[in-house]
């Protein structure tokens, strides 16, 4: 199934980028997974082999403004930089935005401001789709419902899929070849004593990217064979712990979870791994305090840093015990 089919099926127009006002802009929130999304069945649209969760950061992600030019091509820029024409950044980004150009073919300028690390497992393409699928949606004036921006931002992305809300929100893995049941769902619970940490490990680029990963994983590890059935599981669990707000359910199963997904990412070939000796060690010191009584879990993506997850009331004690953290409140108190 081609990309532009699933912009057909939703719009049943073939040119939808026509711009309704000067200016399309909107905000999309960053996430971080606390059951993964790791394997796709169609590397195409982005269709995941299973469901995931996660909770979005309100103030963390990405602001894209855009107008329309009169150039030959895209301009985009990021954090007040433009990109390059022959990056990988501009090239997907305006791939897909030739899904919805008609055949005048009209072309944008993107100004897209990020306050996360781009590229070092902040979920940066999560936040940069959402917030494109979103700016686009103001642009035309589509008025389309979150869950068709859910749909179309997981194309660009599939963690962009869950940035189209804050707080807890699943990603439906569906079963249909076309991914339209195949989009993100706000859930029903609030946390307001919950906290994510962000601990700064590395901020260089990655040395493979999340979708390369991925996709070595799927071809080459024995262990990614059992990880549907512990996604499973863990979406089950985290779901009761949300629901009873049970903190260390909550944290150890999204801590195993990651965990288990490194594992299948170690076991695949060429290896991959994305702990740093630093990563390692603050792994080793999180596991002591928690030893030592503190509440204290983490959870780490398709990067080198970690994301603490603890609750308020713990909050000093994290802090003093790793002062380069920055604490993020998830939800308003
Ligand atoms: C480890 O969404 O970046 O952060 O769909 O190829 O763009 P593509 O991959 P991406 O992968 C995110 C992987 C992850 C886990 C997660 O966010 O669920």
């Amino acid at each position: 199934m081609k990309k532009s089919e699933i912009v057909h099926r939703i719009f049943h127009d073939h040119q939808v980028l026509k711009p309704k006002q000067p200016k399309g802009l909107a905000f999309a929130p960053t996430n971080i997974a606390l059951c993964k999304y790791w394997g796709k069945r169609d590397p195409l649209l982005n269709l995941p082999v299973t469901s995931s969760l996660s909770v979005s950061l309100p103030d963390k992600g990405a602001l894209t403004s855009m107008m329309v030019i009169d150039k030959e091509d895209d301009v985009i820029i990021l954090n007040g930089v433009p990109i390059g024409a022959d990056t990988s950044f501009k090239k997907r980004t305006s791939d897909f935005l030739n899904l919805f150009r008609g055949e005048d073919s009209i072309k944008l300028h993107l100004d897209i401001q990020m306050n996360i690390p781009v590229a070092a497992g902040l979920a940066s393409s999560a936040c940069g789709f959402a917030s494109i699928v979103a700016s686009l949606n103001d642009l035309c004036a589509w008025q389309l419902q979150q869950r068709d921006l859910s749909i179309l931002a997981r194309i660009g992305s599939g963690s962009a899929a869950r940035s189209l809300w804050n707080g807890f929100v699943e990603w439906h893995a569906g079963v249909s070849p076309d991914g339209m049941d195949s989009y993100g769902e706000p859930l029903p619970f609030e946390w307001p004593e919950l906290l994510i940490g962000l601990l700064p490990i590395s901020h260089a680029e990655k040395s493979i990217s999340s979708r390369q990963a991925m996709l070595q994983t799927v071809n080459t590890s024995a262990l990614f064979a059992s990880w549907p059935r512990k996604v499973m599981q863990d979406l089950i669990i985290l779901k009761q712990a949300l629901h009873g707000k049970n903190f260390s359910l909550l944290g150890g199963t999204s801590e195993s979870n990651a965990l288990a997904m490194h594992a299948t990412m170690l076991s695949s070939w060429p290896p991959i791994c994305y702990f740093l000796p630093e990563t390692i060690a603050a792994m080793h010191k999180i596991w002591q305090l928690r030893k030592g009584g503190l509440p204290l879990y983490f959870t780490e993506d398709a990067g080198p840093n970690l994301k603490l997850l603890f609750l308020d009331k713990d909050k000093d004690t994290v802090v003093e015990s790793f002062p380069e953290v920055e604490v993020i409140q998830l939800f308003d108190r």
